[in-house]
């Protein structure tokens, strides 16, 4: 695994963000610095736009107004090819478990025995040395979900993008990508993630993100918003009312 340390001038700026569809705006982020090392949390109700910020963060879309910088230049190739990102439903290839790491491996030019040394670290980092040869497609939903993020890994990004990782599994499967999670935000990959579990949040953020209807309604030190947070908007989320 990389060794890295956080380097304080990659930073993450959102200016002015406007997304709009059907003359509606989905997303209206005037700015937005992540500027420290991570974990970053974003929460809010559904709805709020956290995946389409996550998505406009990564480069999968282009805002109608504004834009996302990176280290002072708007976001570019270069930087979306030093960020990965984690969904939900994780994507994997119907090939083995190693096969979908070498695939990675692979396209970043590794060679043969640079790959095998390199996907056995994965595996091991993943708890999945014993699912080596199986078919990916044949994972429990938490291997599945902890495959996607060695994947993610493999292309030893610098920054890290994860929506709603743990959603749909149960207690120890959680526990197990929280600590990979954890472990590679220790390491120096700065990790942006969504959670609809406040517990989770309160794990693993550093900051977090507060969102509401296509708005940032609040950003700050993890353990300010959550227990003293400053919005209305934070406060009725996290006593659980109901939020349109
Ligand atoms: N491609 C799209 N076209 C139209 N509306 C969209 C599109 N993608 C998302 N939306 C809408 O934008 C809003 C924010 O969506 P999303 O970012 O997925 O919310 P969250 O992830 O916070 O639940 C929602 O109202 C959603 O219906
Ligand atoms: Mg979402």
């Amino acid at each position: 695994m990389r060794d890295l340390t956080f380097d304080m001038t990659q930073f993450l700026q959102v200016r002015d963000l406007v997304i709009r569809r059907n003359g509606q705006a989905l997303l209206d982020v005037a700015d937005l610095t992540l500027d420290g090392p991570g974990p970053t949390l974003l929460l809010g109700p559904n709805g709020a736009g956290k995946s389409l910020l996550l998505r406009c963060l990564h480069g999968l879309i282009s805002p109608d107004q504004g834009q996302v910088v990176q280290d002072g230049s708007p976001l570019n190739a270069s930087h979306t090819a030093r960020q990965a990102m984690v969904f939900q439903q994780p994507v994997l290839l119907r090939r083995s478990v190693s096969a979908n790491l070498d695939f990675v491996l692979k396209r970043q030019g590794l060679a043969r025995r640079a790959r095998k040394l390199r996907i056995a670290e994965l595996l091991a980092e993943g708890g999945l040395e014993s699912k080596a040869r199986q078919p990916a497609r044949s994972l429990s939903g938490g291997e599945a979900q902890r495959l996607a993020i060695l994947r993610a890994l493999a292309m030893t990004p610098e920054t890290l993008f994860l929506d709603e990782p743990t959603s749909a599994l149960d207690p120890s499967a959680v526990q197990m990508i929280e600590r990979m999670i954890l472990r590679a935000s220790a390491r120096g990959v700065r990790i942006v993630m969504v959670t609809h579990d406040i517990g989770q949040a309160r794990r693993l953020a550093a900051d977090i993100v507060m969102m509401q209807g296509g708005r940032v309604v609040e950003h700050g030190p993890a353990k300010q918003v959550l227990d003293a947070p400053e919005s209305d908007a934070s406060r009725r989320y996290l006593s659980g009312a109901l939020v349109t």
